[in-house]
Parts: structure tokens; sequence; C-alpha cells
């Protein structure tokens, strides 16, 4: 199960040192579940064999235009038609010459020529060769066509070398096509997150927080932009970047993220309580800094409103979704959780385990509404996410 089931993929692979990441891509774009078929060039098979990608794509790998065998099997006008999608990645600036070109002179040209699917180029070369004006005119042609073009990131390089031109990994390759599959399950749709920590002043250089990185909650918006929302973020401090097409609500305190999401509501059909709220506050916030000159000191708090339980409660309450992060008993404790927030589903998970949920890349989840629970497989954000955003979507009433 992935953002990607069901979805044939041809991953084209040219000749380049970055090829052997080829390889990792074929897996990571399986358990994202495509279906993954491949085809390389004369040159890509000096860097790594076509029997490796045949074992992971479990498919022969096309080679050749002319092997009247092959062809016989499936031919390249009919995997042109296969795929929904062709990934070439590494691509040299050869191959994306030979593009811009129109040249039709090998099996994966001639295939992408063929080919009505969408295109992503996944450029991998030296920095210099990247850099050259004919190179970058030829990624402008493409582009300009419609081609995608992710990447490439900038580092040290195989020929030793530092700058612009290695080949983005292929986590990152995953998580960017699976948002080229533009599901619109939430067109015309309003939907508020609330993301991030909170920030409780203590005085007026301290304040009471968490480890709450946003990335989840930010994740989301990226997915429910990607599923045509209007998307509003509300959110606390974080060091991320909100997506361009969603509404950045920038606030501190849990009374700020309550007031923004209230003001939200309005014409609302989903609202997602993804911010890791902080349960109190202080009472009382002097106004110069408090001294420590006392050898202890007791904080009064006071408890900060419940935002998605106020949300769940409102009259004209959208469609509305709450996190549980717990360290045991999770299903049991998110469960109980659920029902006295009174929200339409909740997700789980297990913070206990540093590999994923906070400050992590990854998560693993148990989705948990009022027909039963549901373990999700272990997906970067971004993936999750996506699967969350079509969950979700399917519960607001057309
Ligand atoms: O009660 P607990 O903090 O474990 O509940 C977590 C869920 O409730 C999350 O969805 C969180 O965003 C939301 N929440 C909230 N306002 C609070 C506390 C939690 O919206 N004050």
């Amino acid at each position: 199960m992935g953002y990607l089931t069901n979805k044939r993929i041809l991953l084209g692979v040219t000749g380049g040192i970055a090829a052997y990441k080829s390889a990792d891509l074929v897996r990571r774009l399986q358990d994202a579940g495509a279906g993954v078929r491949v085809a390389m060039t004369p040159a890509a098979t000096e860097f790594i064999t076509p029997l490796t990608m045949q074992a992971l794509s479990g498919h022969p790998v096309h080679l050749d235009l002319l092997d009247p065998a092959a062809e016989a099997a499936m031919g390249h006008i009919e995997l042109a038609r296969w795929a929904d999608l062709i990934i070439v990645a590494p691509a040299t600036a050869d191959f994306i010459a030979r593009l811009a070109n129109g040249e039709a002179n090998d099996l994966l040209s001639t295939t992408c020529l063929a080919s009505p699917s969408p295109l992503v180029l996944v450029p991998a070369m030296n920095q210099g060769m990247w850099r050259k004006e004919s190179t970058l005119t030829n990624v402008a042609t493409v582009q300009k066509r419609g081609v995608h073009i992710l990447g490439p990131d900038s580092g040290s390089q195989a020929c030793g070398d530092i700058g612009p031109g290695r080949m983005l990994e292929p986590s990152a390759i995953v998580d960017a096509v699976s948002g080229l599959f533009n599901t619109g399950v939430l067109n015309g749709r309003k939907v508020v997150i609330t993301a991030g920590p909170t920030r409780e002043a203590i005085d007026p250089v301290r304040y009471i927080s968490n480890h709450s990185s946003g990335k989840m909650g930010y994740a989301l918006a990226d997915a429910a932009v990607e599923a045509g929302a209007e998307t509003i973020l509300v959110s606390g401090p974080t060091n991320l970047v909100a997506n361009d097409r969603a509404r950045l609500v920038p606030v501190t305190t849990a009374d700020e993220m309550l007031a923004a999401c209230m003001a939200e509501l309005s014409g609302c059909a989903l609202f997602i309580a993804a911010a890791a709220v902080c349960d109190y506050r202080p009472v009382e916030v002097p106004t110069q800094k408090i001294k420590k000159t006392a050898e202890s000191m007791t904080l009064l708090l006071t408890r900060n409103p419940d935002i998605v339980a106020t949300v769940a409660r409102h009259p004209q309450r959208p469609i509305t979704i709450g996190f549980a992060a717990e360290t045991a008993n999770l299903r049991q404790y998110a469960s109980d959780k659920r029902l006295s927030k009174n929200l339409d589903a909740i997700i789980a998970n297990d913070v206990s385990s540093p590999d994923i949920g906070f400050n992590s890349d990854h998560n693993q989840v148990v989705w948990i509404d009022a027909s039963g629970a549901e373990q999700l497989p272990v997906l970067s954000k971004s993936q999750l996410a996506r699967q969350l955003i079509a969950k979700m979507a399917g519960m607001i009433v057309p």
C-alpha cells in the first residue's frame, strides 16, 4: 500500500555513476505501491547490470530498440502506453540534450518521445557540465514542454568536485513523483491544519514548549494543497517553510492558536489538529525578567484550552481529526481520546520509538475511527500525509 498504488512507472537509467542509486529507487517505488519496469541505455549497462535491475523489478529490462524477441514481448510503443509515468534517473547531459532535440536514437529516448505520460528527469552529472549554458538551455527547453526536472542536489561529487549535479536521493524522488498524481480529492474544500508546538511565556525571555518539529502538520498541508484544498496552516514556531500555496497563520501561544482556528472555521470542511499544544501555561507572566535570587521557585500553571475539542463541539463543526502521541497502550488511549474529544478520527503514533514520531522524517501510525483501527506502514511523513489526506477526504459528505 502506498501513494503510488497501482501506478505503472517506467524507470529509465542512463549512463552516469549515479546509476547505482537507481537500484534503490526501484525498491522505493515498489514500496510506495508502484509497478516498475526498467529501460536502460547502452551506457547505463556499463555502470549497473541489467540483471540487477531485472531481479529488483521482477521484469526483463528493456535495452534494445531493434531486438525482435524483446519487442515481441513488450514493444517500445506498448511500453510507452503502459507507463503512467516515466522517470529517467540518472538523466545525463547527453540524454537531456537528445530529448531537447527530439531525438529517438535508442529505446529509452524513443519511448519517451512516444509516450503521452508525464516525464520526470532527475539530472546527475559533473558540476561543470550542469553549469554549461548548453545544458541549462536544454533543461529549460524540455521544461517548457512540460517535462518535470527534479534536482540536482549540490555537494561533493564522485569526480571529486563540489557543486550542483548530484542525483537526488531515491526517497526524495519518490516523494516528488507521488505529488504528480494530484488526486483533486479536496478540490474546492477549505482545510485548516494546526502544526508545530506552542510557546507559553514564563517571563519576557523564557517560555515553556515541547519538541514538536511541525513536520507532520507541514506535510499534511503539502498533501492538502496537492489534493486541491484551500489550505490554512495555523502554526506555532518551527524552522520549516510552509507550502507557498497554503496560507500560513503564524501563532505563538495556545490561546492565539485557538483564536486563529475559530476565525477560520467558517466554510471549513476539514480540521486537522497536528499541533503539539502546551497543556498548561503560567498563570502570571511578569513584564520584567525573573531574577534568579531564590534557591527554588514554583510556577503556577493553568490549563490551556483544548483546541481540537473546542472545534469538534462547535455547532457547525467540520470533519475533525486529531493526533495522539502515546508511549504505552497506544490504541486504547487514542481511542478513548477520540471519544472524549468528539473526533471523527484520531491518528495514533507511538513516540517511544526514536525512529518515528517527533522530529523524525518517518512515521508509523494507527488510524482510528468509528469503524475501528487500521495500522498503516512506516512511511515518510509526506507519503503518510498523502494517505491520511485521502482517508480524511473520504469522510467529507459530498
Ligand atoms: O490531549 P492530547 O494533547 O494528547 O491530544 C492530542 C490531540 O489534541 C492533538 O490532535 C492535538 O493537536 C490536540 N490538542 C489541541 N489542543 C490542546 C491539546 C491538544 O488541539 N490544548
